[in-house]
């Protein structure tokens, strides 16, 4: 058993800040746990969070390139095809130190890049998973299911525990199926909107199925096949409300959107605990399950444009102004801090 912990952010919702919040969160993390190797695997095509840590705009493009053109990608990609021809890769042919590139970021944290390829090979891991198994004890699809999975259990230095982090796509795509069982803990962050409370059910849905089950896709879905191989899934640790001091003025119209969205977590609480990571506090009620699962995370505003563009994590900004694109930006002090100590509160309570 190793002393490896795994976090992989999802929703099916696009847009809801999957990317910055895996950027934010590594980064704090690994400077504040230099005992440990955080490792980002980046398993969205889009390589937003990848871009960030390899220092973000246009050079981090170029640096991205050259992983991704490799004979054998630097990537994501490159580790799935070498643990899909395999059944296992060498994880240290395909990390990449951020500290050499990035020079902002601790010399404990680490990147397997995301790779717009994995819409290329999401077809050919789904023919993978579906072949027929060639004897009794051949399990195609739990061999393909299972590659993040067995990622997220190693480490880089036999002395060292990892923590990974991993950044999705929304869509419910095999790599993102992967992603998914890849982790212990389901980090979900939401926006205070509509379509991010309906986002909920998704989830639900599509990890451990419909409440009442459709008659003819059912047996074809994620939910059912991951059941009958006895697949684990990770648990809810925390719903991330982003964002969710956007706009001041409309303060009170977020606080009923996101009150909405923690009812419906508690509602699924109730029906499935097991669903949740367990605390140490009993949760009797909504409000007990709002302050152990539900953490607001403020609009970082000109800061995250800032650390976005420049790969800059929240704790290093310490200037009043940054250059973007040729464009003096202001970041106010007292907006960094409370930006910083928000994201500092997410790491501690991980
Ligand atoms: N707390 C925040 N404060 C300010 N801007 C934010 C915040 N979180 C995210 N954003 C901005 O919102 C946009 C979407 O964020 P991000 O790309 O991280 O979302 P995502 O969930 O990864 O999107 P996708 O589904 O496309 O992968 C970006 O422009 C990002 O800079
Ligand atoms: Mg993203």
């Amino acid at each position: 058993m190793s002393d490896n912990k795994s976090y992989v952010m999802w929703n099916n919702k696009g847009g809801v800040g999957k990317s910055t919040i895996t950027f934010h969160i590594a980064s704090i993390y690994a400077e504040e746990n230099k005992d440990k190797d955080v490792i980002v695997v980046d398993m969205c095509p889009q390589a937003n969070s990848s871009s960030m840590l390899m220092g973000g705009g246009v050079e981090s493009e170029s640096v991205l390139q050259e992983l991704i053109s490799k004979d054998e990608p630097q990537t994501i990609v490159g580790y799935i095809t070498e643990a899909t021809l395999n059944g296992n890769a060498d994880i240290n042919k395909y990390i990449t130190s951020l500290s050499e590139i990035n020079k902002n970021l601790s010399d404990n944290l680490f990147l397997i890049s995301g790779d717009g390829n994995l819409e290329l090979i999401a077809p050919l891991l789904s023919e993978r998973a579906e072949s027929t198994p060639l004897s009794a004890s051949d399990n195609p699809w739990l061999n393909i299911y299972s590659i993040i999975r067995k990622l997220t259990q190693k480490r880089i230095s036999a002395d060292r525990p990892c923590v990974y982090f991993i950044d999705t796509n929304p869509s419910f795509s095999i790599y993102t199926q992967l992603a998914i069982v890849g982790a212990d803990k389901l980090l979900v962050p939401i926006n205070a909107d509509d379509s991010s409370i309906f986002a909920i059910s998704g989830l639900f849905n599509l990890m451990w199925g419909a409440s009442v089950a459709h008659p003819i896709y059912d047996k074809y879905t994620f939910a059912t096949k991951a059941k009958n191989h006895n697949l684990n899934l990770p648990q809810i640790g925390f719903l991330l409300g982003n964002r969710f001091t956007q706009k001041i003025g409309a303060a009170h119209a977020f606080k009923a959107l996101s009150d909405k969205a923690i009812d419906k977590m508690y509602a699924e609480f109730m029906k499935n605990p097991d669903r949740f990571e367990n605390r140490n506090n009993e949760i009797k009620s909504r409000d007990d399950f709002e302050r152990e699962f539900s953490i607001e995370l403020r609009d970082f505003n000109s800061a995250g444009v800032v650390a976005a563009n420049q790969g800059l994590p929240l704790t290093k900004m310490a200037k009043h102004s940054y250059v973007v694109y040729g464009r003096e930006i202001q970041v106010a002090k007292e907006q960094r801090d409370k930006c910083r100590d928000a994201m500092k509160d997410l790491v501690n309570r991980l």
